[in-house]
């Protein structure tokens, strides 16, 4: 596959590596200083792209794909307000659209254990509810998308609580708090932890490298080439 990668920083930039080692080539990297690579030819005729830029990039780049025909793969987080509108603009314009908050497989399994856990724990409201992420400084969303997809699959199982918000505008009991920490060079993660007098239940996910996020997106991307609609990491993992 030809492979645009929309945003050229540290996830850019393995994505390039493993692509590659997976036998693809890059038609282009589109990043702050290169915008206008997306008129390119080499853009036009990609087979495919991923973008891992930054939340007030991403919608353009998702725009630019579908009006060039380009089936594209998503990573970055912080649009999530956004999601529903390119949904639909996906659909009616028949193009394709991959997106995750995480594309590592371990976060994945993780994703599956919590909607499970939340769905167990539902009959004991005893137990009160809280989420903890914790990434390395240059990240500019908080809480992470993970994050966001852990509370919101909690919601979704669970009906004591109604919505999420960070810790320190927590002002109602069902409101899952999310303490969102910033410390140098943590990769990702997230602990979900069910506290009563009683005991406490804690399921954590710690990464230990960004290549489990890369390799999930190339292999998203070589599963989106030829189908049309909008998909996320379930769809390739079958879960
Ligand atoms: N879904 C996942 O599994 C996952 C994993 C890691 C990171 N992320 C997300 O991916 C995004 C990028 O992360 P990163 O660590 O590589 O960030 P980074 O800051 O290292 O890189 C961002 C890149 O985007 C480029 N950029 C800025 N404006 C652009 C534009 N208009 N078009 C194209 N590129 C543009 C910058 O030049 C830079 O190369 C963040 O939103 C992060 O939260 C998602």
């Amino acid at each position: 596959m030809k492979i645009v990668l929309l945003g050229y920083g540290k996830m850019g930039k393995m994505i390039e590596a493993i692509a590659l080692e997976r036998g693809h080539t890059i038609a282009c990297t589109v990043s702050t200083n290169k915008l206008s690579m997306m008129e390119t030819e080499a853009f036009t005729t990609a087979d495919v792209a991923i973008d891992f830029s930054t939340p007030t990039s991403v919608v353009h780049n998702i725009h630019t794909c579908f009006a060039k025909n380009i089936p594209v793969v998503v990573g970055t987080t912080g649009w999530n307000n956004e999601l529903a509108t390119i949904t639909d603009q996906c659909n009616q314009q028949q193009q394709a659209l991959l997106h995750a908050s995480n594309f590592s497989i371990g976060v994945n399994v993780f994703f599956a254990i919590n909607k499970k856990l939340a769905q167990l724990m539902q009959p004991y409201p005893s137990y009160n509810i809280s989420m903890q992420e914790v990434h390395h400084l240059q990240k500019l969303d908080a809480p992470s998308g993970t994050g966001i997809s852990l509370a919101n699959d909690i919601l979704k199982n669970n009906n004591n609580y109604n919505d999420w918000v960070l810790l320190e505008n927590k002002n109602s009991n069902t409101q899952i708090p999310i303490e969102a920490l910033r410390k140098p060079d943590v990769v990702g993660f997230h602990s979900i932890t069910y506290n009563s007098p009683i005991d406490n239940i804690t399921i954590s996910h710690d990464a230990h490298t960004r290549q489990g996020f890369a390799q999930g997106a190339v292999i998203a991307a070589e599963w989106l080439v030829g189908k049309k609609g909008v998909f996320t990491m379930n769809d390739v993992l079958g879960l």
